[in-house]
């Protein structure tokens, strides 16, 4: 694969594309950077593009494109009614997995908005191998809960457990046995499990929470907006299907799933999203809400151009050396990071390097929300923004107190094609410089809280002047940049 041993005894991922179209970047000094994240209240979200060098806050929408992709582009069909592009994707989907119909929808989230107003009623439960914040929302919106059903494993930050996605499939029997099947809206499993670290899924995995569903008449849904990580990880990691080629593995999975959604945002390397099934009463009821709050059937809220874009992206998915180059940077990424004491998520996973703020800053409380501290110092130490993926992306709890979440995470994404070794370098090297200086980092307090989805648009104000003795320290260690 694109892994390449040098004659020196090294080995380093190596990029199977060559860039032709760029982006200038702009590195801010310390000083600015400094600023930048005060005016931002300390939330990486709240942050200009242009005043930060490497964006690593997400995967979503930021892939970078094919030339195949941007000549497809060229020839879509803008009928309102009918277009050729729809009939191309819905091709692509079929012969990628199978599926009859396909529904468009403009992301992710229209996805699941759309599906928890089909399945979920007021008191039911949707099991999930873990949650994804929209997800969550969205179902509780509609007067659902969440429950959880992983392997222990998925908590455990440092671990050699290559499927930390799995569904602990004894968990997910009692809850069926414990509230009855007409209580499950659905089983959820989702793909390079995002919030735990880019984490996968087992073929075998999967094939088991199908047995239990279909015994029981659940529906199963699969979140496929980080399939790709996971074929990949199926392909290298589970011994058995080692012989099988993505495209096979990709069909397996999809014949497993009663219904699969995506974001086309990841999973396409374009902007949008759908579902698909080839179930036609699930197909009906979905139907009746795509021109409501997407679009006429054949966009549903998309720009035709993306489609095409995501034509070309399933298709460019099922290539092992274009699935390779994130989870092989991440890899390079991570291992680095441990090589000089680091703590990130292992083994490496999809999306991104996930720092374990609760263990890089393990003098803060969660209720200073650690891994937002640590968003905020590495944009401080090097112009990097990352995600916060910790207590700030709970949501509180109906009395008003804190729900600590189970891990405090920093994600550093690596959005696919994009960056090259050297950029990974300095951010290895920038992030090794704050560990050492790690103690200098304090807590954050929110003083602007939304009620939903806090983590987007809420504004944090250090807890003392922590930020302004970091940027000393790093002048004095390294200079303005
Ligand atoms: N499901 C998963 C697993 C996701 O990672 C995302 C988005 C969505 C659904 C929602 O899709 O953004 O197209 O509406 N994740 C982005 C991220 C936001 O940065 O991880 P969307």
């Amino acid at each position: 694969m694109n892994r390449i041993r040098f004659y020196s005894g090294e080995e380093i991922p190596v990029e199977m594309h060559k860039v032709r179209i760029v982006q200038k970047l702009s590195l801010l000094s310390v000083k600015e950077r400094l600023k930048a994240v005060q005016d931002a209240g300390s939330n990486t979200f709240l942050l200009k593009n242009r005043d930060v060098y490497l964006d690593m806050l997400t995967d979503s929408g930021v892939n970078a494109m094919s030339d195949r992709q941007l000549a497809a582009m060229m020839e879509a069909d803008d009928s309102y009614a009918g277009s050729e592009t729809f009939a191309r994707l819905e091709a692509k989907c079929t012969e990628l997995f199978g599926t009859k119909y396909f529904l468009p929808a403009h992301q992710g989230r229209a996805c699941e908005h759309i599906l928890a107003k089909v399945f979920v009623k007021p008191g039911t439960i949707v099991p999930m191998n873990y949650h994804f914040t929209t997800t969550k929302a969205h179902i509780v919106l509609c007067g659902g809960s969440v429950v959880e059903t992983p392997i222990d494993e998925a908590y455990r930050i440092s671990s050699a457990y290559p499927f930390k996605g799995n569904m602990d499939i004894d968990k997910l029997r009692q809850v069926v046995e414990e509230h009855g099947a007409s209580r499950i809206a659905f089983v959820r499993m989702e793909a390079g499990t995002n919030l735990i670290g880019g984490q996968p899924f087992s073929l075998d995995n999967l094939a088991e929470v199908k047995s239990l569903c279909g015994k029981h008449g659940i529906p199963l849904i699969l979140d496929a907006s980080l399939l790709a990580d996971n074929l990949y990880f199926i392909k290298v990691r589970e011994e058995k299907y080692r012989d099988w080629s993505i495209r096979e593995i990709a069909r397996r999975i999809a014949d497993l799933c009663d219904i699969i959604y995506f974001s086309g945002r990841k999973l396409g390397c374009a902007r949008g999203g759908g579902m698909m099934t080839s179930n036609a009463e699930y197909f009906k009821q979905i139907r009746e809400f795509i021109p409501l709050y997407e679009g006429f059937l054949t966009y549903g809220g998309m720009s035709v151009r993306e489609m095409e874009a995501i034509a070309v992206g399933l298709e460019e998915t099922m290539e092992l050396e274009m699935i390779s180059h994130g989870p092989q940077f991440i890899a390079y990424m991570a291992e680095e990071l441990i090589k000089r004491g680091i703590p990130v998520v292992t083994p490496p996973g999809g999306l991104g390097c996930h720092l374990d703020a609760r263990e890089f800053l393990d003098h803060l409380p969660q209720e200073e929300y650690p891994a937002g501290a640590l968003a905020a110092a590495v944009y401080i130490a090097s112009g990097a923004r990352g995600m916060e993926r910790g207590t700030m992306s709970e949501q509180r709890e109906p009395d008003g107190s804190e729900r600590l979440a189970d891990m405090e995470l920093l994600r550093l994404a690596l959005p696919r094609r994009v960056f090259t070794l050297s950029q990974v370098k300095y951010v290895v090297d920038r992030v090794s410089w704050l560990y050492e200086n790690r103690r200098l980092v304090g807590g954050l307090k929110f003083v602007e809280e939304p009620e939903t989805l806090r983590f987007f648009f809420g504004r944090l104000a250090p807890l003392s002047d922590w930020q302004e003795q970091l940027a000393d320290k790093y002048m004095a260690d390294l200079g303005e940049y």
